[in-house]
C-alpha cells in the first residue's frame, strides 16, 4: 500500500497506515498461550475494575481486540475505538469468532466521538507512546468518563534510549530475522519520519506517565509494576521478544473527581 503525497506528511495517516499493514501479523500475538495470557491480565486488572464494580468501558486504541475481549469476559460492557481500519477488521473477526458482540468505532484517541460522562472506565494498552498529543488524549478521556470513573493505561518503556536496552533491541532484531514471529512490516520506515511528533516515544517510562496523569487533573494516581504480567511474558515469549521487552510493562491509573 502506498500513501498519497498529503498523507505522507500527516503523522496520524502514517501511523494508521503502519497499523493497517501490521494488523494481520499483530493478531497472532507474541506468546505461546493466548488463554493463559488473558487469565494473567484478568488477575492484574480485576482490582482496578470488576472488584470495585465498574461496568462500562472504552478500550482506546483497541487494536485487534485483546483488551476488549478480556474485559468482556470480566463482565464489562466494552466499546473499542481505533484509528486503523485494518486493526478494527481483525478485532471484529476475533470477537465474532469468540461469539461476542463487537462494538467498535474508527476514530482518533485525541478526538473521541462520544458524549461526555458516558463511561465508568477508559482503558488503553500500548497506545500512549504512539500519540502526537497524549495530553489532549487524556483530557478527552477525562471528558467521556463519568465523575468518579477511572482511567487505566498499560504501557511499556519500549524504546528506552539506555544503551543496555538499545543493545537488547539490536540483538533482538537480529534474532527476529530467524523467527517466524518477525514483524513483516518495516517499523522504522513508517515511524522514523514521525518520531519527533511523538512526545512519549522514547520517554514512556512510568514517571512520565504519572506526571501526565497529574497534569490532566486526575485524583488518586497509582503505579503498578505488573510483576505477574512481566513474569508471564518472560516465560511465554521468544528470546528475541524478551531481549527487547524484558520487564517493560506497567499500569498507571487515575480517577476523575466526583464534581
Ligand atoms: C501497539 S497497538 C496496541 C493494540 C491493543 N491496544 C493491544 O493492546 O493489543 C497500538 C494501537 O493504537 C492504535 N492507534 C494509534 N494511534 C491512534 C490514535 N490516534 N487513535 C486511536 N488509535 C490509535 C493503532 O492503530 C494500534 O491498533
Amino acid at each position: 500500500m502506498r500513501l498519497q503525497d498529503d498523507e505522507q506528511k500527516d503523522p496520524k495517516k502514517i501511523i494508521a497506515g503502519y497499523w493497517d499493514l501490521r494488523s494481520k501479523s499483530y493478531s497472532k500475538g507474541v506468546t505461546d498461550s493466548r488463554d493463559e495470557e488473558k487469565e494473567t491480565w484478568k488477575r492484574c486488572l480485576a482490582p482496578f475494575i470488576t472488584d470495585i464494580g465498574l461496568s462500562k468501558a472504552l478500550d482506546v486504541g483497541s487494536g485487534t481486540g485483546f483488551l476488549s475481549s478480556l474485559l468482556d469476559d470480566m463482565g464489562v460492557d466494552v466499546t473499542g475505538l481505533d484509528i486503523s481500519r485494518g486493526m478494527l477488521a481483525q478485532a471484529r473477526d476475533a470477537l465474532l469468532q469468540e461469539r461476542r458482540d463487537p462494538d467498535l468505532f474508527q476514530g482518533d484517541a485525541e478526538e473521541l466521538p462520544f458524549r461526555s460522562s458516558c463511561f465508568d472506565v477508559v482503558a488503553s494498552r500500548h497506545l500512549l507512546w504512539t500519540l502526537t498529543d497524549p495530553g489532549k488524549a487524556l483530557a478527552q478521556w477525562m471528558r467521556v468518563l463519568r465523575p468518579g470513573g477511572r482511567i487505566l493505561v498499560i504501557d511499556g518503556n519500549w524504546f528506552d534510549p539506555a544503551v543496555s536496552k538499545w543493545l537488547g533491541r539490536g540483538l533482538s532484531g537480529l534474532l527476529a530475522n530467524f523467527s517466524k514471529s518477525r514483524n513483516p512490516v518495516p517499523f522504522h520506515r513508517f515511524y522514523d519520519p514521525v518520531l519527533q511528533e511523538l512526545p512519549l516515544y522514547s520517554a514512556c517510562g512510568p514517571e512520565r506517565y504519572l506526571a501526565f496523569f497529574e497534569d490532566a487533573g486526575m485524583k488518586n494516581v497509582t503505579l503498578d509494576r505488573l510483576s505477574e504480567a512481566n513474569r508471564f511474558y518472560k516465560s511465554h515469549t521468544s528470546l528475541s521478544y524478551r531481549l527487547a521487552n524484558a520487564n517493560a510493562l506497567f499500569l498507571v491509573t487515575g480517577e476523575k473527581g466526583n464534581q
